[in-house]
């Protein structure tokens, strides 16, 4: 860290370095998981589809900061999934209006289904949610009429725990190991910007 790191950005009167606001992203990340009000709770998911981007909003459901990794969980049907299986390039974008904050995430996927963590986290998957997984056909197919693509008696969520289960062989855990993260944040008195490369172990301010 050279002397011109020293410097950081005051927030509210405090004089924050580079090492301070790496912490405080990986705690508001971690909120974001916990809280669902919070503004880090969804992020926009970017993956490449044959050479096209494609975005999409997920909930972020788990966060490890100690290991760098976020967790979201999705339909093992989906286009993502397919895409993130031929490229597990990812990316995922945050913003928090009311702090001001955008923080682009840079990493790379790990699919997760069958496994202990695909199983952990489906055993913890309210019974609202796991009705995501028990669509007949899978997410993206055409239908003739506006629909969820789930029975009566599930969209009403008239279903067991033990029918549940049916949706668990469509059940998947994303990991992204998180590898640099562009801070941003906007100041009446000048903007601040940040990188975060966990890859080369460089902090570094950079011109907004
Ligand atoms: C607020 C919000 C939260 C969402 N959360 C998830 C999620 O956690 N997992 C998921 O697979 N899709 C989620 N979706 C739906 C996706 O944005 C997307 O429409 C769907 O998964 C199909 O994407 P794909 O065709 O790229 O696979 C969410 C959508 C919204 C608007």
């Amino acid at each position: 860290m050279n002397e011109a790191n020293r410097l950081g950005v005051m927030i509210q009167g405090i004089n924050y370095q580079l090492e301070d606001l790496e912490k405080d992203i990986w705690i508001r990340l971690l909120n974001g998981a916990l809280k669902s009000r919070e503004a880090f709770h969804t992020t926009s998911i970017a993956t490449i589809a044959d050479g096209a981007i494609s975005q999409r909003t997920v909930v972020l459901r788990k966060v490890l900061p100690a290991a760098k990794q976020l967790f979201f969980h999705t339909d093992t049907r989906s286009h993502k999934w397919l895409e993130l299986a031929k490229n597990n390039n990812i990316s995922a974008l945050f913003y928090d209006a009311p702090a001001r904050l955008q923080l682009r995430i840079q990493g790379k996927a790990v699919l997760h289904q069958n496994d202990a963590i695909a199983e952990t986290a489906w055993q913890t998957t309210r019974l609202s949610s796991r009705r995501c997984y028990l669509t007949m056909a899978p997410p993206s197919s055409v239908s003739d009429q506006p629909t969820s693509g789930l029975t009566p008696e599930i969209e009403q969520e008239q279903f067991t725990l033990d029918e549940s289960e049916m949706g668990k062989q469509n059940f998947g855990v994303v990991a992204i190991n998180v590898g640099s993260i562009d801070w941003l944040w906007l100041h009446h008195a000048g903007h601040r910007r940040a990188h975060f490369n966990y890859q080369t172990n460089t902090f570094q301010w950079l011109i907004p």
